[in-house]
């Protein structure tokens, strides 16, 4: 079969995703598939008409890859989709929607308000701080409502770092998601599906000095990541089975990663889940499927075979 990744697009995110999309074409590459990776631009249509391929890999962080546009042309187009198709795409990409879900599903997800940037000037800022800091206490987490690599995303211990950090987060996105933070684990687990249904590959533990930020997640060496995460038998199983319900509450195929925080009490806290998770030589899923014991280039074949079928 011939396989074409998508990657780079115009998005916050484009360097990261031309990386991933390199890494994965490399690995499909070695365990022998046809694959060639395409960097998205306005010339996508007459592209995949012209290339035909068998099937279409979403490698795309950001806006156009996650929010279903790209899936939905991919789709529109009668090609093979591997991974999450639009709509479900769409939902996950809003973290406040995929909360939503998420509580519904039965997870735990931390306490949140969204913030339209309209609203925030309309009301005046000072009020609107001021009420959602009694609404939810300190400290807080700001994020871009749709965003990745944490672009934007700041932790709020003092009242008086709201306003920076709401002007941080409105230069990525127009809605702020402000949520209490969740203290304790920052741990990740991404589910593949090779045509089983979706099977959660073990936790990683992410172990920072400063924030897990963009710099400390391209940047080999600033971070101390532990695959497997260093979390008892009883949690190992917990956060394996929220990523995995997460995976299914939200519709996601083929392949995801679910970002979570385990707390001291064992409460185990839904942040977001990732359609098209970072898939760089520092990113969570290939060090969660090489602790796995997968060969990263036979895994990546099988989620090809398994879409084709
Ligand atoms: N948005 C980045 C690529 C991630 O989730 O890994
Ligand atoms: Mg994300």
């Amino acid at each position: 079969p011939r396989v074409v990744i998508l990657a780079g697009g115009l998005s916050h995110e484009r360097d990261v995703s031309l990386r991933s999309g390199r890494r994965v074409a490399e690995a499909l590459r070695g365990a022998g598939v046809d694959v060639s990776v395409h960097d998205v631009d306005s010339d996508l249509v007459p592209a995949l008409t012209q290339l035909r391929p068998d099937l279409v890999w979403p490698v795309l962080h950001g806006a156009s890859g996650e929010d279903g546009s790209v899936r939905d042309v991919v789709q529109l187009l009668g090609l093979r989709l591997l991974g999450t198709g639009p709509r479900a795409s769409r939902v996950a990409w809003s973290k406040p929607i995929a909360k939503t879900v998420a509580a519904r599903a039965g997870l735990t997800t931390p306490d949140f308000v969204t913030l339209p940037q309209s609203l925030f000037r309309e009301l005046g800022a000072n009020r609107v701080l001021d009420a959602i800091v009694s609404r939810l206490g300190l400290p807080l987490v700001v994020k871009p409502s749709r965003g990745g690599s944490a672009l934007g995303v700041n932790l709020v211990t003092h009242a008086d770092e709201l306003p920076r950090a709401m002007v941080d987060c409105f230069s990525y996105s127009d809605t702020a998601l402000v949520e209490r933070a969740a203290i304790g684990t920052e741990v990740a687990v991404s589910v593949v599906d090779t045509g089983d249904g979706p099977v959660a590959l073990p936790a990683v533990e992410i172990v920072t000095e400063g924030p897990y930020d963009y710099d400390a997640r391209y940047n080999p060496g600033r971070v101390e990541y532990f695959a497997p995460a260093r979390l008892s038998e009883s949690l190992t199983a917990a956060v394996g089975a929220v990523a995995v319900a997460a995976h299914e509450a939200l519709g996601l195929e083929r392949i995801s990663r679910t970002d979570l925080i385990v707390g001291e009490d064992g409460t185990v806290w839904f942040l977001e889940v990732n359609v098209a998770p970072g898939m760089t030589e520092t990113s969570l899923l290939p060090q969660a499927a090489e602790a796995a014991g997968h060969n990263l280039g036979d895994l990546y074949r099988s989620l090809v075979e398994a879409s084709l079928r």
